[in-house]
């Protein structure tokens, strides 16, 4: 699988960083592409690419990537998956999938419609902490489930890409959803209410946000996501027999178990891994491979639902972006 890198950003080294270490003989770093050649051909020396373009267009017209990585910001989202349903090019599409539910459910349409494969870059959902949670949950290891609460937060506030809303910037899109996903990955999607409030920017937009998640089934999830400093990153699942703490929700490095009286009783090891981004493009692989047009781990469907929940929120906060 030849992996073309969209935009020569932070994530994108990142990524290249990850096909590197990852050595896998079936997964190759190929092409990156960026908005100017100076900085593509830099990217590519620098992460070891074969090819760089100096614009996206030109990548996707490249008949050997197999794989679109797009890691631009959310504004960007939506044209670029356009672009290449154009070019016919599978696509592994960075979180937020798009600005908003309706830009996900043209594109996904569009996608399908047209055979292409697309998935959302939400590593968490592809990660193997996420069985670990599921299967401790499963076999009653705290009991009944009945709530979660979960934070994350990092000192961004300064970064274009967060404060500005015509980038479609703020707290939820940016790390909102990954408390989000947290809580619906292990209550599932069956969510009757979604109630939360925010401290806005000067430019509008949600720097941080208080979300409360109440479940049909009658759990609820508590969450907090900010850009205004660092959190502790720990998800809490609380059952009736004790609760597991998740360290770092955002790339899981710890799974305890404590019982009703508080007492560690046991510690899940995380597997080795090379940063964590390599389970989503293994699934891709997996997909492309079988002919699959979306992944198991994070069907269409449910990206479509949490996009539904964050524009909720956006329109109890009053938020909306320029171009919506
Ligand atoms: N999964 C994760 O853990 C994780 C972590 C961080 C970010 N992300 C996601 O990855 C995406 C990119 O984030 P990032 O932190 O890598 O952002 P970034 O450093 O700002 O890079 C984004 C790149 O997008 C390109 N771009 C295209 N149109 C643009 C525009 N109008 N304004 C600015 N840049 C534009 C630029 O590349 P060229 O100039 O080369 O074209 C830019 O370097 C976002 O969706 C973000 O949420 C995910």
């Amino acid at each position: 699988m030849k992996v073309g890198i969209m935009g020569a950003g932070k994530i994108a080294a990142t990524m290249a960083q990850t096909i590197n270490g990852m050595k896998h003989p079936e997964v190759e770093l190929y092409a990156i592409a960026s908005r100017s050649l100076e900085k593509a051909l830099d990217f590519a020396q620098k992460n070891n690419v074969t090819k760089a373009f100096g614009s996206y267009e030109e990548m996707l017209k490249d008949p050997d990537v197999d794989l679109i990585y797009i890691a631009t910001p959310h504004s960007e989202h939506y044209s670029n998956i356009k672009l290449c349903i154009q070019y016919k090019k599978a696509m592994l599409v960075e979180k937020a999938f798009t600005a908003n539910a309706c830009q996900a459910e043209e594109v996904l349409a569009l996608a399908r419609s047209n055979h292409v494969f697309i998935t959302e870059a939400i590593w968490t959902r592809y990660m193997p902490s996420r069985s670990i949670i599921d299967k401790l949950i499963e076999i009653g290891t705290i009991g009944k489930v009945h709530s979660i609460q979960a934070n994350l937060g990092y000192p961004i506030f300064q970064i274009d890409r967060i404060f500005k809303p015509e980038l479609a910037g703020g707290a939820l899109l940016d790390i909102g959803v990954y408390p989000l996903n947290f809580a619906l990955m292990a209550f599932g999607h069956e969510v009757a209410k979604i109630e939360g409030s925010c401290i806005k920017a000067d430019t509008g937009v949600d720097f941080m946000d208080n979300i409360a998640l109440t479940f049909k089934d009658g759990k609820f999830a508590s969450l907090h996501a900010t850009c205004m400093g660092p959190t502790d990153r720990i998800g809490f699942i609380y059952g009736e027999k004790g609760y597991i703490a998740v360290t770092n929700i955002n790339n899981p490095e710890k799974i305890e178990v404590f019982d009703t009286d508080h007492k560690l009783v046991r510690v899940v090891p995380i597997p080795q891994q090379v940063t964590g981004y390599e389970y989503e493009l293994l699934s891709c692989l997996e997909a492309l491979k079988t002919g699959a047009l979306e992944c198991k781990e994070m069907p269409h469907q449910k990206t479509i639902e949490v996009l539904k929940l964050t524009d909720t929120l956006r329109q109890l906060w009053g938020i909306h972006y320029p171009f919506e």
